[in-house]
């Protein structure tokens, strides 16, 4: 209250003072419209725009992968949300999927001032050039959700624990499988991604036994069934099962395999057949697609990310579960961490991450598994979504 009057007083003061001023300016013939130019106070600002040209220095820069997939969309929602009331300065840029594109909106941001770049890589690999050239003008950079890969100019990571997350996917698929033989699609995401090797590198850890011992039938890969008895497989060998079977997290890649992979399938490989989808965008248009083929009896398939649109795919028996990493978790942890740093002070962290070049240290948070029994309590109680988004929720 106190602090309201106080700030009203020092308002009017300021008019009054500015008035005068102009007034002076007027007297004299100077241009009072230049004076204040400089000191454009930027606090609590939002951009989102690609290619915003507004002046005035920003704390914390944040660059996200593309505007194309909802899960992103996502993050900048909640990072919008969280940000409501901050007296930290930010800016968000899309790189719409092209690693030129994320170069130049971190050079964008450096120019502007940042201290801070929170960034989710496009391709991992690459965005080395886009973290050295922070690194070079004194910016910490965090590495949001997707590691950045061989280089040492990555200060931390903030994720989810993927690995558990391809277990999850993984252990659905066995805990809805009846019988033995049952045909088992793989489908995975980009390379250029690391955490498509993590989620791979999950399912495989509780799907391989159960290749190896009959149960499942690998469908669509002989890379992976020639690689059946490896429990733990090396990157190289991971890389050339993802060759076969990625989507590049792409729905319409995932369509073309879909389609490709049921087309060259004989009968014994048709009938209740289970899917392992990397993530819900993939995931529905794989559905899609293997609800169309009258051979497939039944199917169980996976998902990440929790989307709206699989959400009411869940509701409606299109798609069996999904991966729910709440996002305003990440984002909480990388401005909590963003936040420290502009402090000066370091920030904590519950682990590391190889990346290649050096280990990582990281902040991980744990991922939710939902599916029609528990998408009530777990998305709608607990306020991430309304009900009203949804139809057939009772
Ligand atoms: C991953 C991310 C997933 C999924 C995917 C496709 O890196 O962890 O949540 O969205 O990319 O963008």
């Amino acid at each position: 209250m106190l602090n309201k009057k106080k700030g009203l007083l020092f308002l009017i003061v300021s008019l009054l003072f500015a008035f005068v001023l102009v007034g002076c300016a007027d007297d004299t013939g100077g241009n009072a419209d230049d004076s204040n130019d400089s000191n454009v106070d930027t606090t609590d600002e939002v951009e989102s725009e690609d290619n915003d040209t507004s002046s005035g220095d920003i704390n914390v820069g944040i660059v996200l992968p593309t505007r194309d997939e909802p899960r992103w969309v996502q993050d900048e929602q909640r990072f919008k949300d969280a940000l409501a009331d901050s007296e930290y300065t930010t800016e968000i840029l899309f790189s719409q999927g092209s690693s030129a594109n994320e170069l130049q909106n971190v050079e964008t941001l450096i120019s502007r001032g940042i201290d801070v770049l929170i960034i989710s890589p496009h391709d991992g690999d690459a965005a080395g050039a886009a973290a050295q050239a922070a690194a070079n003008e004194g910016v910490t950079v965090i590495a949001y959700d997707r590691l950045i890969t061989n280089t040492d100019a990555v200060d931390y990571y903030v994720t989810f624990d993927s690995f558990a997350v391809g277990a999850a996917q993984g252990n659905y698929l066995i805990e809805h499988a009846n019988g033995t033989n049952i045909p088992l699609y793989l489908y995975a995401g980009a390379a250029s991604d690391n955490n498509a090797f993590l989620f791979f590198e999950g399912a495989w850890s509780v799907l391989q036994p159960k290749i190896a011992d009959g149960t499942f039938v690998v469908a669509n890969s002989s890379e992976a069934e020639a690689l059946a008895d490896k429990p733990e497989l090396t990157r190289d060998e991971m890389g050339r099962i993802l060759g076969q079977v990625t989507t590049n997290w792409d729905p319409n890649e995932a369509i073309n395999k879909a389609q490709t992979h049921l087309t060259a399938a004989g009968d014994d490989l048709k009938g209740e057949v289970l899917i392992l989808a990397p993530n819900d965008g993939t995931s529905r248009s794989i559905a899609d697609t293997f609800a169309t083929d009258s051979d497939i009896t039944s199917y169980v398939i996976t998902g990440q990310d929790a989307e709206k649109a699989s959400i009411q795919y869940i509701i409606d028996g299109k798609q069996s579960m999904t991966v729910f990493k709440d996002v305003r978790q990440l984002v909480k942890d990388a401005m909590g961490m963003a936040i420290t740093l502009l402090d000066g002070a370091t920030p904590d962290t519950t682990g590391s991450y190889d990346n290649g070049s050096k280990e990582v240290p990281a902040m991980q948070s744990e991922v939710i598994v939902v599916d029609q029994a528990n998408v009530q309590s777990v998305l709608i109680d607990s306020g991430y979504y309304e009900a009203s988004e949804f139809t057939g929720l009772d």
